[in-house]
């Protein structure tokens, strides 16, 4: 997680009208395996979904009355634009955090991603193909083997064991019999429940279904996980463990997912890159650095405002230019250490430390700039994300 260099550019649908896939990701599906890390996964551009009358829905977006609030939308045309001219990648290996509060749109913005609901207008692809123009046999291929869902309520079948309701994602994918079992045993050790094989949903406690369900989601080894407020049910303690979950699960396998949630501790523990949704636009994409350190707004700022900067923020944007000697002396950090931990290291020397990317120092952080970062001062020039 944040794994993602501090410069990764952010995008909002503002200022990045386009999307077109580069060539090579326009191969068959099937060739997406091979991908490069970084490339598109999903590839959205200019989405809407307005629900209402047909008629009436279909002639939003673009028109006068898309940028009407909510409330006087209804009034004027009886429909609610819920995602409006959104358009994102999802990088592959990424985990895309979803945020916003609730009826922001997040849930039809992901549902819209398999055509689970079906978008008004804009385009979306799935490693270059054209997801609006699959039929339904391809659409089905695509739910169940290229980016499975993991709901907030897994739907757990209740008769069946542990290890049978694992299988029985594996069965839906034609697996047979024998491999069924022993598949599913893996499944259910990666998820931390051996041992439990034999109960039923009834007999765990709610953060082991949740795994059981994200096992199942697993089973199918899609491309994309896409997860809606998977863990919003629970209690601080296991949600936190189950964030842990989900993290050393990415970590280990690289595996592409797409992350909703309303809550921003959640999304910067979990984010390479989050989206921030209000009224169904994206009002601002980026790294969680970016978005705390760099807000695109006023809404943004207040979301954010009362986020530990010291703990998300990293030496990048307390940095200023070494001046003589100074790249020569002092302990060295990584250009991803958070200014916690740099207070820490600078605390100890005395004196400034470097920051140092494959041997190169980009600069160094000192007791000023790192309190500037604390304060929530503005950053100086020659320091931070807005240099
Ligand atoms: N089936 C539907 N019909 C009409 N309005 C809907 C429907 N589903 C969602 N909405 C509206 O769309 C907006 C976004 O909802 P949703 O995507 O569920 O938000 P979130 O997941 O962020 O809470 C809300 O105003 C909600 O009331
Ligand atoms: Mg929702």
């Amino acid at each position: 997680m944040n794994t993602t260099p501090a410069t990764t550019p952010g995008r909002t649908s503002a200022t990045h009208p386009g999307t077109t896939p580069a060539p090579s990701l326009t191969a068959p599906a099937g060739a997406s395996a091979g991908a490069p890390a970084g490339s598109p996964v999903f590839s959205v551009d200019g989405l809407w979904k307005v629900f209402g009358p047909d008629k009436a829905a279909a002639k939003v977006p673009g028109s006068a009355d898309a940028d009407l609030p909510a409330a006087d939308l209804r009034e004027r045309t009886g429909c609610t634009a819920a995602v409006r001219d959104v358009s994102f990648d999802v990088r592959k290996g990424e985990v895309f955090v979803v945020m916003g509060l609730s009826g922001s749109g997040k849930s039809t913005l992901v549902r819209c991603l398999t055509r689970l609901i079906e978008p008004t207008s804009g385009s979306l692809t799935i490693d270059g193909e054209d997801v609006l123009a699959m039929d339904a046999t391809r659409l089905r291929a695509l739910r169940r083997h290229r980016a499975a869902m993991v709901f907030q309520h897994f739907g757990l079948l209740p008769h069946r064991t542990v290890l049978d309701n694992v299988a029985y994602g594996l069965e839906i994918q034609g697996v047979g019999r024998g491999d069924r079992r022993t598949k599913a045993a893996e499944l259910v050790a990666k998820v931390g429940l051996d041992g439990l094989e034999d109960r039923r949903p009834g007999q765990l406690s709610g953060g082991q279904q949740q795994r059981v369900g994200l096992a199942r989601a697993l089973a199918a080894d899609p491309e994309v996980l896409l997860f809606d407020e998977p863990f919003s049910a629970l209690d601080p303690l296991i949600r936190r463990e189950m964030q842990e979950e989900v993290a050393r699960l990415h970590h280990e396998e690289g595996r592409t997912m797409v992350f909703i949630t309303h809550d921003l501790a959640e999304a910067l523990r979990l984010g390479d890159r989050i989206a921030l949704m209000r009224d169904g636009r994206i009002v601002q994409l980026g790294t969680p650095e970016e978005i705390v350190g760099s807000p695109a707004d006023d809404y943004v700022r207040d979301f954010v405002r009362d986020v530990p900067r010291e703990q998300v923020l990293t030496v990048r944007t307390a940095m200023r230019p070494a001046v003589a000697g100074e790249a020569e002396q002092g302990p060295a950090l990584g250009p991803a250490t958070t200014v916690v931990e740099a207070i820490q290291a600078v605390a100890r020397s005395g004196g400034p430390a470097r920051v140092v990317d494959h041997g190169r120092c980009l600069g160094v952080v000192d007791d000023a700039g790192l309190l500037a970062v604390v304060a929530g001062l503005p950053a100086t020039p020659g320091r931070g994300v807005a240099a």
